[in-house]
């Protein structure tokens, strides 16, 4: 065969084999024109290649590309064909067994949702209700009532986001306190989780935006004993019933005395048991409970505030607290 007789093969079989493609009449008839067609052996496209090796090498080329253009418009038609026969035949793409299946995608908590939620059924069981207050607080509700002095430095401008004149963003969940003061009698136990905000750059260690469990228990009669055995009965239910709790002095405005308390657990670092401050606590200052309009000579009580996103970095062994707000699926997904 000569390449002049190789090219004309070619169109003559491009022009009949459109027309049979066209023509098949079922799925069986379509199998075995493909066969026919480009069937690996004795197809009528493929062989045309046995043409090749006979021509002299610099035809080769040409002819070589020519049998390929002739395969994909073959392979093609028969595509198309075959979509059409099946579309015809179940009204749908062809259903294939084999497909690997498609496994449903399930959610999951929050590491920082998962320590709020295992901290409020805790202190659930010892009576404790939830509240909630705005993360838009007034100055007097963030600071005032809190007893913090007016030239205090934690309501300058570079630690607190403030929205307007004598409003910020909440620093802290313990306008809470007054809140529910005002709003309910003693007895009065409640925990309020919530996001509170700060001046602070984002790194490993800090997050402008973060929760915070504010803790409240008012009554008659309540003293540090309270304080001191509800919340080691908490660290043993939250951490352990072997996990050891310490006490030590701090110091916040709106509670005297003032204290933090650390328990002693395995942070996953292989440096074993340590010392690590899981809160602020104390006695609730007398002005702070005057400020709420509740008599201070009559009631006393304590309070705390813990953040959980810190006590979920130390219980699962997190590096960075970024990690808690990049929504990274791949992170997420391990505590499904
Ligand atoms: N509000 C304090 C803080 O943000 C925590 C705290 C709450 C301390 C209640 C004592 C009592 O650091």
């Amino acid at each position: 065969m000569t390449l002049a007789e190789l090219l004309s093969a070619c169109d003559e079989l491009r022009a009949t084999a459109l027309q049979e493609v066209a023509g098949a009449g079922s799925i069986d008839a379509w199998t075995d024109l493909r066969t026919a067609l480009v069937g690996r052996k004795g197809g009528r496209v493929t062989h045309l290649m046995a043409a090749l090796p006979g021509l002299p090498a610099e035809e080769r080329r040409s002819a070589g590309a020519a049998i390929n253009a002739l395969k994909q418009a073959v392979e093609a038609a028969l595509d198309a064909r075959e979509a059409e026969l099946r579309a015809a035949a179940g009204g749908g793409p062809a259903l294939d067994l084999t497909m690997p299946g498609r496994t449903a995608w399930r959610g999951s908590r929050h590491p920082v949702t998962l320590v709020i939620d295992e901290i409020t059924e805790i202190f659930r069981e010892l009576g404790f209700t939830v509240a909630l207050g705005p993360e838009a607080e007034t100055e007097w509700y963030n600071f005032g009532a809190l007893n913090f002095p007016a030239d205090h430095p934690a309501m300058d401008m570079h630690d607190t986001l403030y929205l307007g004149p004598g409003t910020v963003l909440r620093t802290h969940t313990s306008p809470v306190q007054v809140r529910t003061m005002q709003r309910w009698n003693p007895p009065i136990r409640v925990l309020a989780p919530g996001n509170v905000y700060r001046r602070d750059f984002f790194d490993a260690t800090h997050a402008p935006a973060f929760a915070q469990i504010e803790g409240l228990a008012i009554d008659e009669g309540i003293s540090f004993a309270d304080l001191k055995a509800t919340l080691t009965h908490f660290a043993k239910r939250f951490y352990g019933a072997t996990t050891r709790t310490r006490f030590g002095p701090s110091f916040f405005p709106f509670t005297e005395p003032s204290a933090q308390m650390d328990v002693e657990i395995d942070l996953g670092d292989g440096r074993g048991l340590r010392w690590v401050e899981i809160m602020g606590t104390g006695l609730v200052h007398p002005a702070v409970i005057e400020a709420a309009g509740l008599d201070s000579q009559r009631y006393s009580g304590w309070a705390f505030g813990m953040g959980p996103a810190r006590i979920a970095m130390s219980r699962y062994g997190i590096p960075d607290i970024r990690l808690l707000y990049d929504s990274d699926v791949r992170f997420l997904e391990q505590f499904a």
